[in-house]
């Protein structure tokens, strides 16, 4: 089966609600992931590695829950775990799903959606993005305080955005930054559907618009996590400047590359976060 055809297979499954928020929680408790849970983590492109800080962890493979969707991007591995943190009970999904591989907005908002049923109170969302604003850099981890929608690139449910309130955990994390001395930006990041990078053109237009960072997902996530009442922190790293901001070539490989320079002073951010939230 092609991507294309597996993506219509999952969706269709949606679409006909075989797929069910409850059951497939009820499914992934089967695997021993019942102990109530802190905070949950969705982890980007090539930031898997948030996982290593986890102890007493469990893991389960998407492949082994029924009806879980397969992400099928280099650098996310397709994993649920379950374990601790700074005394807190985490949950990270270490691969998500994209708009650009087919899935529904459903399929991309459903770990939000096991995190609030297994308990979660807190969502870090975190992503690799390419960098606008001219005065961010490479390997800068920036936390969103707002997000910016193109036209075709909706949320689900129809919550809207506006209400997401972003500026207040931006200023969270920046204080717990700052106690951790973690050198944060923040920033307005623009999503947009992917695959492919933008042109030239389209980040100049971004630039106009005033996003500082753009990228192919997270704001799905943010917006659903805001409707079920879900404190929510969301952090990008820049992995590259985004498509004439330099004359830099740009390479999916940037991700990986960045993500593992940048891989330690991530994890403390988000287990300071985590700890003292
Ligand atoms: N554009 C869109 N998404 C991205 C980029 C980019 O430059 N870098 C990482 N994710």
């Amino acid at each position: 089966m092609n991507l294309s055809e597996h993506s219509m297979k999952q969706t269709d499954r949606y679409t006909q609600g075989i797929i069910n928020i409850d059951e497939i929680s009820h499914s992934i408790r089967s695997f021993g992931f019942d102990r109530p849970v802190d905070a949950a983590v969705i982890l980007g492109s090539g930031l898997g590695g948030f996982t290593e800080q986890i102890s007493q962890a469990i893991s389960l493979s998407y492949h082994q829950v029924p009806n879980f969707p397969v992400t099928s991007v280099t650098g996310h591995k397709g994993e649920l775990m379950l374990g601790e943190v700074a005394g807190k009970s985490v949950l990270a999904f270490s691969g998500r799903f994209h708009r650009y591989e087919g899935f529904s907005l459903d399929q991309t908002v459903l770990p939000v959606r096991i995190a609030q049923k297994l308990g979660a109170r807190l969502l870090v969302i975190s992503n690799a993005a390419g960098g606008i604003n001219r005065s961010l850099e490479v390997g800068d981890l920036m936390i969103i305080d707002d997000i910016m929608r193109l036209i075709g690139t909706t949320t689900p449910t129809g919550f809207p955005p506006y209400r997401c309130r972003l500026k207040a955990s931006a200023a969270k994390v920046r204080e717990l930054a700052a106690d951790s001395g973690l050198t944060i930006r923040t920033g307005t990041y623009l999503f947009v559907q992917g695959p492919n990078y933008e042109t030239k053109a389209e980040i100049r237009a971004f630039r106009t618009l005033g996003a500082d960072a753009v990228g192919m997902s997270t704001v799905p996530e943010i917006a659903e996590a805001s409707r079920l009442g879900i404190d929510t922190a969301a952090i990008s790293l820049i992995t590259n400047m985004a498509s004439g901001i330099t004359e830099q070539k740009l390479d999916h490989k940037d991700v990986e590359i960045t993500a593992k320079r940048r891989k330690k002073d991530f994890i403390r951010l988000v287990s300071s976060v985590i700890e003292k939230w």
